[in-house]
């Protein structure tokens, strides 16, 4: 993608794909075809047995290697131990260079602030062994000669071992001067370090000038008892990650890959660097700390790919396993082993370290309409205006880089968009909002403000040679914000106040794109590795040492980029409202700050399908709000497609369909209108559902799982659903199994929970289906299948209109799944929606209970309160098997009887206007 015009003319003329030539591979990869060879027989990494202290909550000690060939295995290099016991059965280890020629990079904004401590205890030190406990009464075994460890689950069971198939490694910083004279006395596995490999690298055209020389590092995990392996998103692969022994690793490196590709293990915009192993037995998970480019090797000795007789030779033939691997280009030694031991405890485990999304304003959960571009604010208009006349809620409008005046962030394009304030308060009268892009990089054009500031506050990324870097985006030649300068973050952080961009309010957001970052003109599109970003000053660090690589920061840019976004917008309300910012550049703790989208996809059936593991990927990896293009970015989708996309899209947590410029304008009502109904219908499902996904939104945000679930997570025991990735659970109640393939009349849909008898009932009829693997659903074009849980209990708001705000006071349907025992229970969440009020109290997060006595509905917070004015309008119940007679409402002093009908076979049991409002507890009493 170089430059605009051919992005156009490749976008129009079909026959898509990735130029695989623009990415490095392994072997084109320095460090990743250095390390990934190294297999040795014996590590030479010792833990020595004399220097052990353990204090509080951490072991520290040092680690040599030595060369394990000789007698006398001389020292050959010192490094510094760390390892910490913190809260949850989580274990930090670190492992740097004891007095390395310059600090090596720490990733800085990953983690939620500094995790808290547990207490670790030294058990035994013996023969050469020593065992730390926890206080949960998980161990680890460290093993000194060669350095091992084992970490222990709570039955005494080996889940995680570290450094067992010798595969630690820590490249020594060194001083160009000084050569790897020979093998034998380097030994750090640096035997294939070639001195001018260590100095440079070359990618096509470009140098890379490596001043520091190799510095990666490298750690084996092997994961015994697993089945399947998750996580390390953004891949399109599958969501139980594949053995890499043929081909390349999973690779980890923020890139804009034009056209990427299905099935894959490249990199594309994000990297997360955690996996989670899960078999019967437990789940656990390794959090690989490193923002650097990182590779990731897997093999799963279940998996019928790996050859069987390398099963025997490694496993003896019947222990299962898994065995990963993490290479990155440098940082230190750096991994959190988070101890399960089920999946949702890991998933938490992982969100206690990298932190929650922000509860979302509620009108982010509703559906966007973007596009590049929508041309003028004519256009915007009558867009808008489109959605009413079809009667298609819409919450936000979005504008591509087109609105601004030629590509200059932070200004509006002076004709088509010169009245800003006007178009904004037009949306606003209909309950809704705009976001605006804002890209990272910065057009160099004299005159424009931002670029002079930044210029003269030299606020941005430098070359190698330390002056301003150059590259070329989409204004053409540009430079890039240096968010790790302070100076340069606060700078940011002004220009979003309404007083600085003017026809901006607290009702438009914020879209940051191309942040990987995007460089249209840099090696493998991005900005070259040796680029210089900002280091505090410190004593006696000079040259080399005064600034941080571009290598070692690359995955954390976009991170720099959405964190400054986010505090900015919630300075520019004096602190009152909750942001919204989408992020296309992806790191570990990302979702503090923003949303995300799977990036340029193309309307293919394909990437209908991909989009599901994709966000589940990333759900089970902190980032819950996700979202594809719906309808894909390049080309035009037909009618089934778009169809099957929104339906799709209405289950997913971010909702908003965009396409490119060169593809036909596809608002619904462009279709057919038997196309414009369905999608109409799809649209409107999801508004009904608002509340539900606000509620996964706050227990997110409160317990830190996962809205899009695998059906794994929920059914740990189930064998089956370990692989399943093209269905999934929101939160624990309702299923969901989009139509992915053109010309459906039915989709084999696996309902878990058979061995505690669960039942499901289709949400378009009530049917119910006792819970026992796979089954085949009809289906034709109008429906998907999506199931709601037996014993659970749904909230519901019927009356959809334009927008989310206009339905805040709409009175609720609650729809009660009755389990095999007649019971249900559903919990709902309801604040004013923007604001950080819920903080002080202002909320009310609620219960609702169903059994044969009745229906109450209690505070589980209850020292907080909201003034809602919604009220419950209807509460269906399926499935039920003896109906009351009478039903009672209880609020405050007053008791109400009520109206009760049944339906389809006598099952389903409709309470009429119970008229309870939501702002007190109440109950309603049954008598049979
Ligand atoms: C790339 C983004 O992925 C796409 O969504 C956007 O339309 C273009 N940049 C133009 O801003």
């Amino acid at each position: 993608m170089k430059t605009l015009g051919l992005l156009v003319v490749l976008g129009v003329i079909g026959s898509l794909a990735v130029d695989r030539n623009n990415f490095k591979t392994c072997e084109q990869s320095g460090f990743c075809k250095r390390l990934r060879p190294l297999k040795p027989e014996k590590s030479q990494y010792v833990l020595n047995l004399d220097t052990v202290i353990v204090h509080g909550n951490s072991l520290s000690a040092e680690v040599v290697t030595v060369d394990q060939e000789s007698e006398k295995k001389p020292v050959l290099w010192h490094y510094a131990l760390k390892l910490s016991a913190l809260v949850d059965g989580t274990f930090h280890v670190e492992l740097d260079e004891a007095d390395p020629l310059y600090p090596r990079y720490r990733t800085q904004k990953a983690l939620d602030g500094e995790p808290k401590p547990d207490a670790l205890k030294l058990v035994s030190n013996e023969a050469g062994q020593l065992t730390l406990m926890n206080t949960q009464g998980h161990k680890v075994v460290i093993t000194s000669d060669p350095l091992k460890f084992d970490f222990l689950d709570k039955n005494g069971e080996v889940a995680v071992v570290l450094n067992g198939n010798c595969q630690l490694f820590v490249e020594p910083l060194r001083t160009k001067r000084e050569k790897v004279a020979d093998d034998d006395e380097d030994g750090n596995g640096n035997a294939l370090e070639l001195d001018e490999e260590a100095w440079s690298e070359n990618f096509k055209s470009h140098h890379d000038s490596k001043p520091r020389g190799n510095e990666a590092v490298s750690l084996d995990v092997t994961f015994p008892d697993a089945d399947q392996v998750y996580g390390i998103p953004e891949h399109t692969d599958n969501l139980a990650l594949s053995t890499t022994t043929s081909g390349d690793p999973y690779r980890l490196y923020n890139l804009d890959v034009f056209e990427y590709e299905l099935d894959s293990r490249m990199s594309i915009y994000g990297s997360i660097p955690v996996v989670y192993a899960h078999g019967s037995k437990r789940t656990v998970g390794v959090f690989w700390h490193n923002s650097a480019e990182t590779w990731v090797d897997v093999v799963n000795y279940n998996d019928a790919t790996v050859v069987s007789s390398l099963v025997n030779l490694v496993t003896g033939g019947n222990k299962k396993k898994i065995d990963t691997r993490f290479m990155s280009e440098s940082g230190i030694v750096d991994v959190f082993v988070m101890m399960g031991d089920t999946p949702n405890q890991v998933f938490r485990q992982y969100t206690r370290l990298t932190g929650v999304a922000e509860i979302p304003p509620k009108f982010s959960i509703g559906y966007h309409q973007s596009r590049w571009n929508y041309v003028d604010e004519a256009d915007v208009a009558s867009v808008h205006a489109g959605f009413d006349a079809h009667d298609i809620p819409l919450d936000v409008l979005w504008l591509d880089i087109e609105y601004t005046d030629r590509k200059k962030y932070f200004t509006w394009d002076p004709i088509k968009f010169a009245n800003p304030t006007e178009m904004v308060a037009n949306l606003t009268s209909k309950g809704r909002k705009l976001v605006i892009i804002i890209d990272p990089h910065i057009k160099r054009e004299a005159g424009y403000f931002v670029h002079e500031d930044a210029t003269a506050m030299d606020l941005y990324v430098k070359d190698k040679t330390g002056k301003i870097y150059e590259g070329w985006c989409w204004p053409g030649a540009s430079s890039y914000l240096d968010f790790f300068n302070p100076a340069a973050s606060a700078y940011y952080k002004e220009r979003y106040r309404y007083e600085n961009f003017p026809g901006t309010s607290k009702d438009v957001h914020f879209w940051n794109d191309m942040n990987e970052p995007s460089v249209f003109n840099g090696p493998e599109i991005t900005m070259p590795k040796d680029c210089q970003h900002y280091k505090p000053p410190q004593d006696g660090q000079e040259g080399i040492a005064s600034f941080w690589e571009h290598r070692h920061v690359h995955n954390e840019y976009g991170l720099w980029h959405i964190w400054a976004g986010h505090e900015a917008l919630i300075e520019r309300s004096g602190g009152k409202y909750r942001p919204f910012i989408l992020s296309r550049a992806i790191f570990s703790g990302l979702q503090r700050y923003a949303a995300v989208w799977t990036g340029d996809n193309l309307a293919e059936w394909g990437f209908l399908a991909a989009s599901i593991r994709m966000c589940l990927s990333l759900g089970i990896s902190g980032v819950s709000f996700c979202g594809s293009d719906v309808g894909g970015f390049f080309q035009n989708p037909d009618a089934e497609l778009m169809t099957r996309w929104y339906q799709a899209g209405a289950y997913q947590p971010f909702f908003r369909a965009h396409s490119h410029m060169e593809t036909k304008r596809r608002e619904p009502w462009l279709y057919e209108p038997a196309t414009t109904l369905r999608i109409r219908d799809a649209v409107r499902r999801r508004y009904a559902l608002l509340d539900l996904w606000y509620t996964l939104f706050f227990e997110h945000h409160r317990d830190g799982l996962p809205i899009m679930r695998p059906i794994f997570e929920e059914y740990p025991k189930e064998v089956e659903a370990f692989t399943i990735d093209d269905q999934y659970l929101l939160g624990q109640n309702l299923l969901v199994r989009p139509v992915v393939e053109a010309g459906a009349t039915s989709a084999k849909v696996y309902l878990p929970g058979r061995d505690s008898g669960v039942l499901w009932y289709d949400v378009d009829s009530y049917q119910v289906h006792r819970a026992n693997g796979y089954f085949s659903q009809d289906v034709n074009i109008g429906k998907i299948p999506v199931y709601q849980r037996g014993g659970s209990i749904v909230p519901r708001k019927e009356r959809v209109r334009r927008a989310t705000a206009l339905m805040t006071n709409d009175p609720y349907t609650l729809i009660v799944a009755l389990d095999a025992n007649n019971t249900a229970t559903g919990t709902i969440f309801i604040d004013d929606g923007e604001s950080f009020d819920y903080r002080e109290g202002k909320y009310i997060y609620a219960r609702f209970t169903y059994d044969k006595n009745g229906i109450t509905y209690k505070f589980i917070d209850d020292k907080s309160s909201y003034p809602t004015r919604s009220w419950v309008e209807r509460i269906v119940v399926a499935g039920i098997k003896s109906p009351p007679k009478v039903a009672r409402l209880r609020q405050g002093d007053v008791t109400t009887a009520l109206l009760m009908t049944l339906h389809r076979g006598n099952d389903v049991l409709v309470v009429r206007k119970p008229g309870a409002s939501m702002a007190q507890e109440w109950s309603i009493e049954f008598t049979y």
